[in-house]
């Protein structure tokens, strides 16, 4: 679908990794080079008609992403520099104040790094304790799973959406409706859910999201912390200086804005949060639901062809989103996905930085494919065709 609008596609790829980012459409480019070459003033500092140009673009992108996931008030929006940042942001921000030791934080085993490495570091600071939650025979999260995990202790869980890696979709209403009975807070790790599929925080009642805005068609550097009006509030801000503050006299007199500007300290990256406005208002004119439906389907196509090929292992067969993970009997990831670059076709290989997975997975490295919308069959026929022939793959690899 929609092809036409990324110039990156006029190149002779295949482009299957869209989980580690997305394409941009010229509109997003556009809107981005119309900042650089008629309003580039600073935000929130400037008291002539560009200055408030800027600010006008820049807020009306908060007021999209909160339209966009479904949040109550555009207060709980920050814009960060991607997932990473906002994960750090929640993590030591926010849970460095209120875990206490043996206090249990739950994960899986299948998460990214940045929803591991954070919270590794704060067990460390704070004396809480990380627990896994065991998964399926799919390597799922079943809402079982969690209540078995939960102890009395349990003060957060934090879970990807949809793992950059296996690509199954959580059931994030169901852990946040018992989790809430429980007074345990959900964190909710947006980075390959918010790009391909509708999210409404209101209706799941997440209490904290984070997104990039690279891997939906905007620009890179550019992220979302969503946080609960009443949770926002208790963020401790990660970073001070200009722009964030109403004054300061002294180590013991330092008065912040409110939120979300507290948590904005300096110049932002203004061209990239006016670009991923302009990604919002491309992605809603297709439709959230449209896009989802669409990259099943493409991801049965694919499925279909790949099952009947004796040296294909695949990874998440029950999985329902555009992510495919496989290896390729007895052959090095790297090496294929080497092999597949040599005919235009982009995928990603090795661990994903999702480290963990290898002690569930039993394999260190994997293929992945991550579909989107701009995907077709027929580039799906032209990777398969390459995949079938195990000899070809064996001669040309190295
Ligand atoms: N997190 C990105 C990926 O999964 C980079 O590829």
């Amino acid at each position: 679908m929609h092809r036409e609008d990324f110039p990156m596609l006029k190149n002779d790829i295949i482009y299957l990794d869209n989980g580690a980012t997305s394409l941009k459409p010229q509109c997003v480019i556009a809107k981005q080079v119309d900042y650089y070459e008629n309003y580039s003033a600073n935000a929130h500092r400037g008291d002539y008609d560009i200055s408030y140009k800027v600010d006008m673009e820049y807020e009306n992108t908060r007021d999209l992403v909160r339209d966009f996931i479904g949040a109550k008030r555009k207060e709980e929006i920050v814009f960060t520099s991607g997932t990473t940042d906002s994960m750090n942001l929640i993590v030591t921000g926010f849970f460095s104040n209120i875990l206490e030791p043996g206090d249990e934080i739950l994960l899986t085993k299948m998460e990214h790094a940045s929803n591991i490495m954070p919270w590794f570091r704060i067990a460390g600071q704070t004396g809480a304790v990380i627990k896994y939650i065991p998964l399926d025979e799919n390597y799922f999260v079943t809402l079982d799973n969690v209540k078995k995990s939960i102890t009395p202790n349990t003060k957060v869980i934090s879970l990807a959406e949809i793992t950059n890696v296996i690509g199954d979709k959580r059931p994030i209403k169901e852990i946040t409706e018992y989790a809430h009975e429980r007074d345990i807070f959900v964190v909710v790790d947006g980075a390959q859910s918010v790009p391909h599929k509708k999210i409404d925080v209101s209706e799941t009642d997440i209490d904290f999201l984070a997104f990039s805005a690279h891997k939906m068609l905007g620009p890179t550097g550019v992220g979302v912390l969503y946080a609960k009006y009443e949770l926002m509030q208790n963020i401790e801000p990660v970073n001070l200086g200009g722009g964030m503050n109403e004054s300061f006299d002294s180590p013991e007199k330092m008065v912040l804005k409110e939120v979300p500007t507290r948590f904005e300290a300096g110049t932002p990256n203004i061209a990239g949060v006016i670009g991923l406005g302009e990604a919002i208002r491309y992605l809603n004119k297709i439709g959230m639901n449209n896009i989802e439906k669409y990259e099943k389907n493409l991801r049965n196509y694919l499925i279909e062809k790949l099952v009947v090929i004796p040296h294909i292992d695949i990874l998440n067969l029950e999985a329902d989103s555009g992510i495919i993970t496989f290896n390729v009997e007895g052959l090095f990831s790297e090496d294929v996905a080497y092999f597949l670059n040599k005919y235009g076709i982009c995928v990603r290989a090795g661990n994903h930085c999702a480290k963990l997975t290898k002690d569930v997975l039993g394999v260190t490295n994997s293929i992945r494919v991550s579909l989107y919308f701009y995907n077709t069959e027929s580039e799906i026929d032209s990777l398969v065709e390459l995949l079938k022939d195990k000899d070809k793959i064996m001669k040309e690899m190295l």
